[in-house]
């Protein structure tokens, strides 16, 4: 059976595509069978992977049974990692599932044909609360939240939790929350510094020790229509997700730093926890762990491409080269 995580946070612009496309490259690169469901009608996932999907089927038409799903999933540039890809008609699956009995779990019975197939399946939603959004949180057993390291972010967790619960309790569908993961993190702004530190103290669930530092890398990547491993695989951005990716995968978290008080930010807005399901300790209950391969250290590892992607440009970045707001792209050397 596959691990479903859903990647969720109804607030736009947050890194949820870019979290699930790394984070599957990387899970897939450390061996994994991976599913990407793009459950965005933006289809950014599916572009963003390289797959041009313009007159080929989609999710939509699994969703509306249309189509089996094994016919419309479309292979990647990695071998271990496979999309069920998007177009813009998915927003049309919002008006046709509308009069379907168990419209809400209509991804579920997809997927469920699917999970023998795969180790991971990631679902990329869209920065709303509809439909779709209810069909990738009912078809997922555990749920990731990238969480922008700005002020608004804050505010929006409270809706966040809401909804989760909403989930939980009303559709009976216990959803392990794995983590909240801090994102676009730029250790050299205070405001990016105390808003991490805020999230930290008072989310109501683990918050991931790994921080996605902001990443000129992970932006550019998708308009070169490649995973960031094979765009800038040494980079800060992809250190970061290929390091989640291992946590997921059972290794050890770094020690968490020790947290304090906010000196800097003074109205901040209540994240009110869902309460408790008496019956069940939900939260509590430990990820399945997936035994992690072992790594080959000193060798560097080429991901296994299964189509020529044509010649593999790797750009060499370090930190400084790493400023957004430094919009020149970094010196390209090839190998
Ligand atoms: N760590 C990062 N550093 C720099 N840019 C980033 C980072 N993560 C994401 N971005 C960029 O920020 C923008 C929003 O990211 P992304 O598309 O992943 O967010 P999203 O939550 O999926 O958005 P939406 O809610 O519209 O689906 C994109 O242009 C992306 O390339
Ligand atoms: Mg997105």
């Amino acid at each position: 059976m596959s691990r479903v995580i859903a990647i969720f946070n109804q607030k736009g612009g947050v890194g949820k595509t870019t979290t699930c496309t790394s984070l599957g490259s990387y899970l897939s690169y450390l061996g994994k069978k991976v599913l990407i469901v793009d459950l965005d009608p933006q289809y950014n996932a599916t572009t963003g992977l390289g797959v041009l999907n313009l007159h080929g089927k989609t999710v939509y038409d699994a969703l509306i049974g249309r189509e089996e799903a094994s016919r419309v999933i479309r292979k990647t540039q990695l071998a271990n990692l496979d999309i069920l890809p998007a177009s813009p008609d998915l927003s049309g699956s919002l008006i046709e599932l509308i009069d379907v009995e168990d419209r809400e779990v209509q991804l579920k019975n997809v997927l469920g044909g699917l999970q023998s197939g795969y180790d991971f399946i990631l679902i990329d939603l869209g920065p709303s609360v509809n439909l779709l959004t209810i069909n990738g949180l009912m078809a997922a057993d555990e749920v990731i939240i990238p969480v922008q390291c700005e002020y608004y972010s804050l505010e929006g967790l409270s809706q966040l939790l809401e909804t989760i619960n909403l989930i939980e309790e009303h559709l009976d569908h216990p959803l392990h929350v794995l983590g909240a993961l801090l994102t676009m993190y730029d250790k050299r702004e205070r405001l990016s510094r105390e808003v991490a530190k805020e999230i930290r103290h008072r989310f109501p669930y683990k918050v991931f020790d790994i921080e996605i530092p902001r990443s000129v890398s992970l932006a550019e990547a998708p308009s070169f229509k490649k995973p960031i491993m094979f765009h800038a695989p040494q980079s800060p951005g992809a250190v970061a997700y290929e390091r989640l990716a291992r946590e997921i995968l059972g290794e050890e978290p770094p020690e968490p730093e020790e947290k304090e008080e906010s000196p800097v930010l003074h109205s901040m807005p209540e994240f009110r926890a869902p309460e408790k399901r008496e019956e069940g300790p939900v939260r509590q209950r430990e990820p399945e762990r997936v035994p992690e391969p072992e790594p080959e250290p000193e060798e560097v590892r080429e991901p296994e491409i299964e189509e020529d992607p044509g010649p593999l440009m790797i750009i060499i970045h370090d930190e400084e080269e790493e400023e957004m707001g430094n919009l020149d792209y970094p010196q390209d050397r090839q190998t």
